[in-house]
């Protein structure tokens, strides 16, 4: 009898557990809650915000930089040039031969991830390492004797970071994101620091157009389609850019371009909103950051940090309940769970949950989890990917309202939705979380046809530009050349 006791005490003790756990779970639901009307508003504070960031400098969290891209590539580029793309998990190098007639050939790519500790060494250390990759790479395609190493080669460089312009190819660190700090680097001209460092080492190349990657992925998205107005990335970082009529540009007064419209940098990874969904893991997540205030929707949404809310939930999940059993001493280590493991887990069909159990094991160092568990963790990076994709959503559709093409006539407009022809628009869309996670993706194409209604998404395409983010710095690179017609014989 006194045994039967101690049985039922036990269940009565696990099932008391669970509950605890459900009930952490249901609050990260609904702390997460993303319905329409939520969404609808996150476009308006997001349209909103963009005409305050476009008044006065500071006028808004959303920075609103000009990049001095006035003009797109329009296909009738020719010659070589290189790009660098530095501001993701990997650094990239590139040689980009460009046909005329919209022709592209496959362009030679190096990839290689950032040394950890660069990311908060010196500049000088940085650049050094930049500068020597991209010698290597020029050095290694052949066609370089002495002679053409001597000639002045051209080069898009796409620095992913907020610089404040002063032209298309010069402008200066306002900050870094996505864990770089390199004190030193912040308030200098960076293509000087590139060049400086190329100098160093003997290296000739002009730094034709210096890019973040939103704008060199607007770039590659026109070049292919020119209905291409505006371009995401979803990646390490989350970002967004888009022509925007010059007269608009209110703070810079009599701004004139050829064309009228100048292409915006908006930085909207610091976009903030109170209607946001913000639970207690953002916030704890921010604070533990190198930026606190910072980059507030790109952590909520980028590959950066989802990872990190995951392991965040599943560790307080732990505590409240032990689910896993004694010490977690690895569950505690920040940034341990990578967004790439977590989609991983999120997309794992097979009904055991095999991969999740692996995760847990090689990763987390968490043996033996019952399935019961596997399904809950399932069941948080579902919650935490949806959450993120929806917000991506709802900041694409506010760039649309901005510009009068979401169907709605615009912020200010009064005509209903019958008298609207819409046109045909274009967002050119890349990084990770976009291409490599269907469940993000299929969330974040839900939402928008939710947000906007499904007439009017029909006129809306999400084009992928594959490796847009350095192909179109070398685009642009072209489109700004000195000595535009052929760069390299
Ligand atoms: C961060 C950077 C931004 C970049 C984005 C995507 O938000 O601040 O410049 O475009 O990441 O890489």
């Amino acid at each position: 009898c006194a045994v039967a006791a101690v049985v039922v005490g036990k269940r009565v003790k696990s099932r008391r557990k669970w509950r605890r756990v459900v009930g952490v779970l249901a609050e990260l639901e609904q702390g997460c809650e993303t319905t329409v009307g939520r969404l609808k508003q996150v476009v308006d504070a997001m349209a909103v915000e963009m005409h305050a960031g476009l008044a006065s400098e500071g006028g808004s969290k959303l920075k609103m930089l000009l990049t001095f891209v006035d003009t797109l590539p329009n296909g009738s580029e020719k010659g070589i040039y290189y790009a660098l793309d530095l501001g993701g998990t990997n650094f990239r190098v590139l040689r980009v031969q460009l046909g005329g007639q919209r022709s592209i050939l496959e362009p030679d790519v190096e990839r290689r991830p950032i040394p950890q500790h660069l990311m908060t060494s010196t500049s000088e250390d940085l650049f050094d390492f930049i500068a020597s990759l991209l010698k290597e790479f020029v050095e290694k395609e052949g066609d370089v004797s002495d002679t053409t190493l001597m000639r002045r080669r051209e080069l898009g460089f796409t620095f992913s970071f907020p610089v404040k312009q002063t032209s298309v190819s010069t402008g200066i660190l306002i900050k870094w994101t996505k864990g770089f700090g390199i004190e030193d680097t912040v308030g200098r001209e960076v293509s000087e620091c590139l060049e400086q460092a190329m100098a160093r080492i003997g290296l000739n190349v002009r730094v034709a157009a210096l890019v973040n990657d939103t704008v060199g992925t607007l770039a590659l998205g026109h070049y292919h389609d020119p209905d291409t107005i505006a371009a995401v990335i979803i990646g390490t970082g989350t970002n967004a850019c888009y022509l925007e009529r010059t007269d608009a540009i209110i703070k810079c007064q009599g701004l004139l371009t050829t064309s009228g419209g100048m292409v915006v940098n908006m930085e909207w990874g610091n976009f903030w909103s109170s209607h946001l969904p913000r639970t207690s893991y953002d916030i704890e997540l921010d604070a533990d950051s190198p930026n606190p205030n910072d980059q507030g929707f790109e952590k909520m949404i980028s590959g950066m940090y989802l990872g990190d809310i995951v392991r965040r939930v599943i560790l307080r999940m732990s505590h409240e309940a032990d689910i896993f059993g004694d010490a977690l001493p690895k569950l505690s280590m920040p940034f341990i769970l990578r967004t790439p493991l977590m989609a991983e887990m999120h997309e794992d069909d097979s009904p055991e949950l095999t991969k999740v159990a692996r995760i847990l094991k090689d990763t987390l160092e968490i043996p033996d989890v019952p399935l019961k568990v596997r399904k809950l963790v399932v069941k948080v990076c579902d919650v935490v990917t949806r959450r993120a994709a929806r917000l991506a959503a709802a900041g694409i559709v506010g760039i649309l309202k901005k510009i009068g093409r979401d169907g709605s006539g615009g912020i200010t407009g009064g005509r209903s939705r019958s008298d609207i022809k819409m046109k045909r628009t274009v967002v050119a869309i890349e990084g990770g979380l976009y291409t490599s996670y269907t469940m993000f993706r299929e969330y974040l194409h839900e939402a928008m046809k939710e947000i906007l209604g499904e007439e009017a998404a029909q006129h809306v395409t999400l084009m992928v530009t594959e490796d847009g983010s350095g192909v179109g710095a070398a685009l642009l690179a072209a489109t700004h050349s000195s000595d535009p017609v052929d760069n390299v014989q």
